[in-house]
């Protein structure tokens, strides 16, 4: 099983915390889609004969690709791999995008589950990061979504917006509770080095949250979840009725990934690579078949890096069993040690050879991650 990432590089407006590759240059998109559907054919071996699993276009911003245009991308990838019939096949969206008629062509397309955006229902917060839409627009966008006939619906929110307040930040939760989603991403706020909003702190108009503050929002978050029956699978991920996203499981399961476009990154076991960040370069660079893409032949170290790294932020836990027989003894004893005192401190919880983070865990993640790794 292998998924395959589409990465849409633009925007129609740039959110002040955002660093992701994206621009805003409507004139690039047809050359990029051509672009992109080449690559698709270049790159046809990549993942071997592994049958596609999951397809995730995220961004930037997917909603801006018109339906012609995905048809195109779906005419390409499964004239060159097997998609599996339960495939989960998602586009990430803006909820300014969402109308229904725009959601009903798409509904017409092999998509079955969309991620939108909302990151808060409160108008001040979204006007404050430069967001397209209003609060009222984003709970519309899950209503034309679910009109339209998707019953696989996510959506992103942000806690810890410049000057929210916990109250405000419960307001949201109980807002996306009403409107009875699949599946929820919550993000703590980070301030992104180079974003306006990183330059805004500085400036001292855009304020962070501090750590206690933040760190409520988040236990808040974790109770009122369960409370209204969402699992929490991974730190940022809850869903309900087993709906996790496939998508982002089979990167936590080390599956091969084949990432097409600007800034994509792939995956195939043995090396990581990722394209250039410049969608210009990109284009010239495929129509001329040059090189677009670096290459990272993965050692056992980074190889056991990722696994600790990402299995301790879910639910399933790292397994000592897996650490030992795929990394080998120096890797099993190494984590046994790294997380001797987290165990004793409450952090880290074991069980049957599965350690997973506690709450207090959690808050410290990154510091408990930092010392499993191997240096
Ligand atoms: C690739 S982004 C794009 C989604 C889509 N373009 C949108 O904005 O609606 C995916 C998600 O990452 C989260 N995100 C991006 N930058 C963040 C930041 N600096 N801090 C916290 N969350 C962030 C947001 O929740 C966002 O919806
Ligand atoms: S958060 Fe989404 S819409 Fe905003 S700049 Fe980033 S990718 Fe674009």
């Amino acid at each position: 099983m292998a998924g395959i990432y589409i990465h849409i590089p633009f925007c129609r407006k740039r959110c002040t915390y955002c660093d992701f590759y994206t621009q805003i240059a409507p004139k690039l998109v047809p050359s990029f889609v051509d672009a992109a559907l080449k690559e698709i054919e270049y790159r046809k071996d990549y993942l071997g004969n592994e049958i596609i699993n999951t397809i995730y276009f995220g961004g930037g911003t997917p909603s801006i690709i018109t339906q012609s245009d995905f048809e195109r991308f779906f005419k390409t990838i499964s004239s060159f791999h097997t998609i599996s019939t339960d495939a989960e096949i998602t586009f990430e969206a803006n909820p300014d995008d969402l109308s229904i008629e725009y959601l009903e062509g798409i509904r017409k397309l092999p998509f079955n589950r969309i991620s939108i955006g909302i990151q808060s229902f409160i108008d001040r917060d979204l006007k404050k990061v430069n967001r397209r839409h209003t609060g009222q627009q984003a709970i519309q966008a899950v209503q034309n979504a679910k009109s339209a006939g998707f019953e696989n619906i996510s959506i992103d929110l942000i806690y810890g917006l410049p000057n929210q307040t916990i109250d405000e930040w419960k307001s949201n939760l109980l807002q996306a509770f009403e409107l009875d989603v699949q599946h929820i991403s919550i993000y703590g706020l980070t301030y992104e080095e180079g974003t306006k909003l990183w330059v805004e702190r500085k400036q001292g108009i855009s304020p962070n949250l501090d750590d206690e503050t933040m760190n409520e929002m988040y236990l808040i978050t974790i109770d009122e979840m369960s409370k209204h029956g969402y699992d929490r699978y991974e730190i940022s991920n809850f869903c309900k009725n087993g709906l996790q996203s496939k998508h982002n499981s089979s990167y936590w399961k080390g599956e091969k990934y084949l990432g097409i476009g600007p800034s994509a990154h792939s995956y195939d076991e043995k090396s990581r690579q990722w394209n250039i960040s410049n969608t210009e370069e990109y284009v010239k660079a495929v129509q001329k078949m040059d090189k677009f893409f670096e290459v990272e032949v993965l050692t056992t170290d980074n190889m056991y890096n990722d696994y600790v790294m990402v299995s301790l932020r879910t639910a399933n836990g790292a397994n000592l069993n897996k650490i030992q027989n795929e990394f080998g003894p120096k890797y099993a004893s190494h984590f046994l040690k790294s997380i001797e005192n987290h165990i004793k401190n409450g952090l880290v919880i074991e069980e049957n050879d599965i350690y997973t983070l506690s709450i207090n865990g959690i808050m410290v993640s990154n510091s408990v991650l930092v010392d499993a790794m191997m240096a």
